[in-house]
């Protein structure tokens, strides 16, 4: 490690699954402070983001993959503590946000540095803790998977979501039209907000007829799903010729039945991914593009991370509790002190 390691600690509290279960299983624990290897950096956590799949990993429905802490934690904001060896970036004490391969519900986590942006221009700490994983995640499965231009239609499931909040408001700052589902009136009002031009309350309206009267018939171009399911037929129903569907997670079920020949009638592509197991060359990619297209609109706030709720790091499991009960807006955050 080239520097600042005297002012580190040998260990530090951190936040543990006990046991694969409910909310509680979410104890504090001492552990080791890591040791930041050739290409990483060890931040001091400020601030830790809640994810929808922390949940999953609580549950053991969403092991680590291998080498990554098995605390739970995709994403963190704080001050650079140490730098590993082959680091020129990056100096001990810099404001610094990160994509976390694990290990981020701690006072320090290792990271490597092809994840680590600087703080938005006049962030708080639990602002930029909001932003890394679902900017990475919409970034690559909306602008590059999905290859979402200007004037196109984005229909976005689960738009109250930390996700879905951060799709609407990137596709509407470059210049898609946007539609998006979510399951009350107050969340289709919360979308409609961030710039949606049409929210439709899945709950009360058909979406598939929802989108196609908001697009004069075409459908949908791109389509952010997180729910599988019954939707994957009705995604196809809801697309345009040449649609591009983008599968981010199955919460409605993983296997579904469809009429596969409107891929065939309308050219429809679709595809999916997940972001955590995917190579440190890859995240670094997608960071230098969010810091050169993204990171300017975060400076001026044309977009910024939805607040929900902040609780303290030793009540980690209050704020998985918050998020299973699905009443929350934008993200939930921990403030790690
Ligand atoms: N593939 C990847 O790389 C990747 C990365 C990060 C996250 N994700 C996934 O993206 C999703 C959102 O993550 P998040 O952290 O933003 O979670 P979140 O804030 O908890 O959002 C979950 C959303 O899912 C919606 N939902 C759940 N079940 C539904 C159903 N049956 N029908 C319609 N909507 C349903 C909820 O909408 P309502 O409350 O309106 O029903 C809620 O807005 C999660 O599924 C997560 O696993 C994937």
């Amino acid at each position: 490690m080239a520097s600042g390691q005297d002012k580190i600690p040998a260990k530090m509290t951190a936040i543990a699954i006990s046991e694969p279960g409910g909310p509680r299983v979410l104890k504090p624990e001492t552990r080791d402070v890591p040791v930041p290897g050739p290409g990483e950096i060890l931040i001091r956590v400020r601030a830790a983001g809640i994810n929808r799949p922390d949940v999953q990993q609580r549950k053991g429905a969403y092991p680590p993959p291998p080498g990554a802490s098995d605390l739970p934690g995709l994403e963190v904001s704080g001050e650079v503590a140490a730098l590993g060896d082959e680091i020129s970036r990056w100096r001990v004490g810099d404001r610094v946000c990160a994509l976390t391969p694990g290990g981020g519900y701690a006072e320090y986590v290792k990271v490597h540095a092809g994840s680590v942006l600087p703080l938005p221009a006049g962030f708080t700490h639990t602002e930029a803790a909001a932003v890394p994983e679902n900017y990475f995640t919409v970034w690559h499965n909306v602008f590059e998977r999905g290859a979402l231009k200007s004037g196109e239609t984005l229909l976005v499931h689960g738009g109250s979501s930390g996700i879905g909040t951060t799709a609407i408001q990137l596709a509407s700052a470059f210049g898609a039209y946007v539609v998006t589902t979510a399951g009350s009136q107050e969340k289709c009002d919360a979308c409609l907000k961030l710039g949606a031009d049409r929210a439709i309350n899945y709950r009360e309206e058909d979406f598939v007829a929802a989108v196609k009267d908001a697009t004069d018939g075409r459908g949908a171009n791109v389509i952010l799903d997180m729910v599988g399911g019954d939707y994957v037929a009705r995604n196809y129903e809801a697309a345009a010729v040449e649609g591009r569907i983008v599968q981010i997670a199955t919460q409605g079920g993983a296997v579904a039945s469809a009429d596969f020949s409107k891929i065939m009638v309308k050219r429809l592509s679709h595809t999916g991914s997940t972001l955590r197991p995917r190579s440190v060359e890859f995240k670094a990619a997608i960071a230098a593009a969010l810091e050169a297209q993204v990171w300017p609109l975060l400076g001026t706030r044309k977009v910024a991370p939805v607040m929900d709720m902040i609780f303290p790091l030793k009540e980690a499991w209050r704020a998985h509790e918050r998020m299973e009960d699905g009443d929350h807006i934008g993200k939930i955050v921990l403030d790690v002190g």
